[in-house]
């Protein structure tokens, strides 16, 4: 069981990401990404993104931890929310977007890269990616939870059969400790 499939995991992550969303990313993604255009969230969490979100795109949530999605649907029930692994992404459906903000730093490297090629397979013709990491080089796990952390050359590495549309630091919590990329399917 993972960390995030316990009560405690959860409610630890809730007090840990107080006072944090993506707004600023958000504001990026608006660049690239027409309104109402359809989003798919990977990794909701708490849900603060796809709160934002929700206000400009038709957007579904998606977790694979059952605790996140059950918070998130008691306050939103109209909320279109599906449980996926963000490796396999076991949906037929297509979406202009996929996005996450901190999530995918919980694959290995193999898995990030498997989880582009299926997120490509289910974007729309030009759908576009977007996707924070936390910056740096090292991989550790803390609390059985896995971080992986990446470089810009890195993630271009790894996103190679996207276009590029925009890799940049930027600051979380501490200064340039995060990284955002912003991929178009070729
Ligand atoms: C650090 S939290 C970020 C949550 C939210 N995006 C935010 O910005 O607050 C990581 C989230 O990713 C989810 N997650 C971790 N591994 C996942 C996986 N393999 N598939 C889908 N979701 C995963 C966790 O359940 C958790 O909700």
């Amino acid at each position: 069981m993972g960390f995030f499939d316990t009560e405690e995991g959860v409610e630890q992550y809730l007090k840990m990401a107080e006072g944090y969303d993506g707004k600023e990313l958000i504001k990026i993604l608006q660049k690239y990404l027409p309104e109402n255009s359809t989003v798919l969230e990977l990794g909701i969490g708490p849900g603060k993104d796809m709160d934002i979100l929700t206000k400009l795109y038709e957007v579904t949530g998606s977790d694979n931890s059952q605790i996140f999605l059950d918070k998130y649907k008691k306050n939103h029930q109209d909320a279109d929310l599906l449980l996926l692994d963000a490796v396999t992404i076991h949906t037929d459906r297509k979406f202009d977007c996929i996005y996450s903000n901190k999530v995918l730093h919980h694959l290995t490297r193999e898995d990030l890269t498997k989880s582009l090629q299926r997120q490509k397979e289910l974007l729309n013709p030009n759908g576009i990616a977007f996707h924070s990491f936390w910056k740096g080089s090292k991989t550790e796990s803390m609390e059985g939870l896995l971080f992986t952390y990446y470089e810009i050359k890195d993630l271009k590495k790894v996103a190679e059969s996207f276009e590029i549309l925009a890799i940049e630091t930027y600051t979380e919590m501490e200064k340039e400790d995060s990284i955002y990329v912003v991929l178009r399917k070729r």
